[in-house]
């Protein structure tokens, strides 16, 4: 009996030893990141001899950051590591531990330099690069060929010609529901990433720059936005201005345009075995205008792993965060998913080379990619951003001119920027 009680005892302590890290990952809704990581974490906790909690958090990225302002608010002890937006790390400093004591010179300079300069606030190294992210041109290289084109889009164009010829063509053809080009246009922060390409496009700026001024009432940003409002209901399917990511990819996916904006999450999906466009599209960078100021833009976007301040396992969080952002990894994600990795080495890796050919092709156009005015705005880049979105959506609905709209913007960000 006491030999019983002595050997539970010595059970008992071992198992006391471990402790439960709360994680609040990526959706498990989209396109297997959040299944994958729940998985990694919870393979590091077999490991370590910890435990794991997967919090699941929305979708959507400004639905994701209301969720976590509210544990936050409450210096909530209750999450250890959060996936934070490339966005957030003004808004963020305050609750994030400062991660530059746990990793040394070497370890950071292994990830993209630009990215942990956007993730230090203040000198603070607010997280951790997971993976990252760059708008692309998805384009369907089978109907490109079938009509006579030889290479995708240069410009916009060129997009539209191709859209309006290839569009009629198919739906002539009885493919009634085929569209030409898809995108985000719903009331959110995607919209912002799409319309931030169409405005660096048209060398219309980046809302505001990083020196603070605001830049957005200005004729090529008027131009670009007419554009775009163009495509509503001749190239675009009126339902656009309700899609984010995946609703666009849908429509793609499933054999409905031939053209997409979307982020390098959506090709592992497009291609894999039960999609009926596997094999018949690729990836290029976003058209330009044709003007003396255009050029091809593609918004940064992408995730980090941060520990919470709150966190009363600090230690054991930010083992995790190493584990998670690892070389190794990051390149068996690669053979799963097509999330960019946040190590220029990855994108010479022989193997990760083999499975993902084009992320040699998407490499210029990451390290190319033009920031959101999250840096230069900080904490209040949230509110410049529903500005901006909310007006761009205006325009898109027609409710508003785009000279109207730039002109809105601009007062609304000379309301919210005016006590930085
Ligand atoms: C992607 C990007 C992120 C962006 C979001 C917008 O998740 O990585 O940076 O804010 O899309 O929908």
């Amino acid at each position: 009996m006491r030999r019983v009680f002595i050997f539970l005892a010595v059970v008992g302590v071992v198992s006391a030893q471990g402790v439960t890290i709360r994680i609040a990952g990526p959706s498990t809704a989209v396109g297997g990141i959040g299944y994958w990581v729940k998985q990694k974490a919870e393979a590091w906790a077999q490991m370590t001899g910890n435990r794991i909690e997967y919090i699941d958090t929305p979708a959507q990225t400004d639905q994701r950051l209301a969720l976590f302002q509210q544990y936050w608010a409450a210096q909530s002890p209750d999450v250890d590591i959060y996936t934070i937006d490339v966005i957030w790390p003004g808004i963020v400093a305050p609750h994030a531990l400062d991660l530059k004591p746990y990793f040394s010179e070497q370890d950071l300079q292994q990830f993209f330099p630009a990215i942990i300069q956007n993730n230090t606030v203040n000198g603070k190294l607010v997280a951790i690069p997971f993976y990252t992210d760059a708008g692309l041109l998805y384009y369907r290289t089978d109907l490109l060929e079938k009509y006579g084109y030889d290479h995708p889009p240069e410009t916009w164009d060129e997009l539209e010609e191709m859209a309006r010829k290839i569009q009629q063509a198919e739906r002539a053809a009885g493919h009634e529901d085929f569209w030409g080009f898809v995108w985000q246009g719903k009331r959110y922060e995607g919209l912002t990433c799409d319309a931030l390409e169409w405005l660096v496009s048209h060398g219309g700026g980046t809302i505001v720059e990083p020196d603070g001024r605001i830049s957005i009432n200005n004729p090529q940003a008027i131009a670009a936005l007419e554009r775009a409002r163009s495509w509503i209901g001749t190239i675009s399917p009126p339902g656009v201005t309700a899609y984010a990511e995946e609703e666009a990819r849908n429509v793609f996916q499933n054999g409905n345009a031939l053209f997409m904006r979307n982020w390098p999450y959506a090709y592992a999906l497009c291609n894999s075995e039960e999609s009926p466009i596997r094999g018949k599209f690729a990836v290029t960078v976003l058209p330009r205008a044709d003007t003396p100021e255009g050029r091809h833009a593609a918004t940064l976007g992408g995730w980090q792993l941060m520990v919470s301040r709150y966190s009363q396992h600090p230690e054991e969080a930010v083992e995790l965060v190493r584990y998670l952002t690892s070389y190794e990894v990051q390149k068996e994600r690669t053979l799963k998913l097509s999330l960019l990795p946040t190590r220029p080495a990855l994108y010479e890796d022989p193997e990760v080379l083999t499975v993902r050919p084009w992320f040699q092709s998407v490499l210029p156009v990451l390290q190319n990619a033009v920031a959101r005015p999250s840096t230069v705005t900080g904490a209040l880049y949230n509110r410049v951003s529903e500005a901006f979105y909310s007006s761009v959506h205006e325009v898109l609905t027609g409710q508003k001119t785009a000279a109207q709209a730039v002109q809105e913007i601009e007062r609304k960000l000379q309301r919210i920027l005016r006590r930085r």
